[in-house]
């Protein structure tokens, strides 16, 4: 029965080994992750988010239209993609899909300060402060009105990261050039391809929640993203980042099945061999 033991404490060992040590090491190697706050509490909650859709998209048109296009409801941005980079060094996202993706209070609040809402001092968005609370609310109610509800992951990333991140491995190229963004923001944004692999789940929640909670200081806004987008987000830039792991761990089973089952036929061979010998 000796061999048994061994092969129970060798067992024993892998296991160890796998659940107690690697665990282990990564809270180590990549330290506390503060938590997402997705109530966005330091965002004051005054500004009304409800109002009239029909009138939101009058001062919609009259106010922001300028900048950014509602392509879902016909609404053509005021000014072209290279304008746009020439003002502001970066081109303002299409608007369809933000009621679905953005909190609610934290948009009303942006709307009137955006660069304190984005942790972004130089956020290139002017204050609307010509808006009543009112207004704003009107705004909030239309495009509220006009968002779909059931966005996939890969949409809302197109609509609340494709304006600064490309991801090269599924095709989609970042809509404003490298060069306009190092200027905006410093510098160039990563590309998304194969961050679901470079960071944990917990840490690419965070940092959406609030890149200050990442990299205090950096110039990637916060986008106000509710925890289903962000949830959303972070299934889609895992799963692209490595298409491939769950066929990997489907094999994973069978490999450890087979491995049991060689141990137990070369340990009853080797029994018989012996019985035959004594
Ligand atoms: C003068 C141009 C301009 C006007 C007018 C303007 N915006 Fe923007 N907006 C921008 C730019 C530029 C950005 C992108 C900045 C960035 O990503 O760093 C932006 C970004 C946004 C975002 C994205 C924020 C996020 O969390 O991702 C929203 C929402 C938004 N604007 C709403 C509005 C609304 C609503 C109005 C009208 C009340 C408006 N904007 C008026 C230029 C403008
Ligand atoms: C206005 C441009 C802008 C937008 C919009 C934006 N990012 Fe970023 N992002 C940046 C910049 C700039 C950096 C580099 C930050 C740094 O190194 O300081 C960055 C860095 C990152 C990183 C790397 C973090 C790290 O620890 O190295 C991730 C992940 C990321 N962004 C994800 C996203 C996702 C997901 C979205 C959409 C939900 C998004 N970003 C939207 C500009 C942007």
């Amino acid at each position: 029965m000796k061999e048994l033991k061994i092969l129970l404490i060798l067992v024993v060992i892998v296991l160890v080994g796998y659940w107690g040590i690697e665990p282990y090491a990564h809270s180590v190697m990549h330290g506390e992750v503060k938590h997402p706050d997705y109530e966005y509490k330091d965002i004051p909650k005054n500004i009304p988010t409800t109002g009239d859709p029909a009138k939101g998209k009058e001062l919609f048109t009259a106010n922001c239209a300028s900048c950014h296009g509602v392509k879902k409801d016909g609404i053509n941005p005021g000014m072209d993609a290279n304008a746009a980079i020439a003002s502001f060094k970066v081109v303002p996202p299409d608007l369809s899909n933000i009621g679905a993706i953005v909190d609610e209070h934290f948009l009303a609040y942006f709307i009137k300060n955006p660069q304190d809402a984005t942790k972004n001092p130089k956020f290139a968005m002017p204050p609307m402060a010509q808006l009543s609370d009112e207004d704003v609310g009107n705004i909030v109610a239309y495009l509220k009105s006009i968002e779909k509800k059931d966005l996939d992951g890969k949409e809302i990333t197109i609509e609340a990261c494709g304006r600064c991140h490309s991801i090269k491995y599924q095709k989609i190229e970042a809509v404003t050039p490298k060069d306009a963004l190092k200027d905006y923001l410093g510098k160039v944004p990563p590309d998304l391809s194969v961050m679901g692999k470079a960071k944990e789940i917990e840490y690419l929640e965070s940092f959406i929640n609030n890149p200050q909670n990442g990299l205090p200081g950096t110039s990637m806004p916060r986008l106000g993203l509710t925890k289903e987008a962000t949830e959303k987000v972070v299934t889609y830039l895992d799963k692209i980042a490595d298409p491939h792991r769950d066929q990997r761990n489907a094999l994973g089973v069978w490999v450890l099945g087979y491995l049991v089952v060689m141990a137990g036929l070369t340990f009853a061979w080797k029994k018989k061999i012996w019985k035959n010998l004594h």
